[in-house]
């Protein structure tokens, strides 16, 4: 099993219960899409499962590895290694190029900056159709382009889970596909492991299984 959540519970500070008692299990190499109401703890549930945040209690388990013995250095690291995220606003730094944004997450490791790492922008940047605009700002790029960088960049460190938040929330349709059939290839090529936050039937649909958020627990959809 890649990703466990056992009976996790999530409040925040005025008490309502966002996430009670909730389980997931993930195996490598799926796709899983959870959607839900707006308010419904989806991306308290995605930041937990990306270590940005933790559980009042239950336990996470990666990999069989229990995450809540990890020191905050510890999953800064293992988030960093491990986990790409994909917002539904791209989050790019608008100072910065295209292909310097997808390189950021490799500043923070020495040994994360050699030839190889610039031989995979390289590589991402063209799989993504990016080539001809690499060294243009995101103001000067649609939001289709500046999502596909947002991918690359999560990509950039090899991880083998991508977290999506709403990742086509803020496109066109069309784009919306392009984006959509691009995640789903990068889980059939390369076996990235995607789970995906979405308000899109069109999007969930093309996930292995799709679980609605309620209540504070998932719930399995029919196939
Ligand atoms: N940092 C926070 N502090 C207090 N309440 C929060 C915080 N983040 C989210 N919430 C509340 O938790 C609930 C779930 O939020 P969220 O996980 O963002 O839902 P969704 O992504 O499904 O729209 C909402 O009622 C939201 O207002
Ligand atoms: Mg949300």
């Amino acid at each position: 099993m890649l990703l466990k959540l056992e009976k996790i519970n999530k409040s925040y500070s005025n008490d309502r219960t966002i996430l009670d008692q909730l389980d997931l299990e993930v195996k490598q190499g799926e796709r899983i899409a959870i959607i839900g109401p707006s308010g419904s703890g989806k991306t308290t549930l995605l930041n937990l499962i990306g270590t940005l945040d933790r559980p009042d209690s239950g336990k996470m388990y990666f990999e069989n590895q229990d995450l809540s013995v990890f020191s905050d250095q510890q999953l800064a690291s293992f988030r960093n290694e491990r986990i790409g995220f994909v917002f539904q606003m791209h989050h790019l730094l608008p100072q910065l190029t295209l292909l310097e944004n997808i390189l950021l997450p490799t500043l923070t490791d020495k040994k994360l900056q050699g030839k190889e790492t610039l031989e995979r922008v390289r590589v991402l940047i063209s799989r993504m159709g990016l080539v001809e605009v690499a060294h243009q700002k995101p103001s000067e790029l649609s939001g289709g382009e500046c999502q596909r960088t947002a991918v690359a960049r999560a990509l950039i460190n090899r991880p083998g889970l991508i977290l999506a938040d709403e990742p086509t929330g803020a496109l066109d349709q069309q784009s919306a596909f392009n984006l959509t059939d691009l995640l789903v290839e990068l889980n059939e090529e390369d076996g990235v492991t995607l789970i995906v936050v979405t308000h899109s039937m069109d999007v969930a649909k093309k996930m292995d299984r799709m679980y609605k958020i309620e209540n504070g627990k998932l719930h399995l959809l029919g196939e």
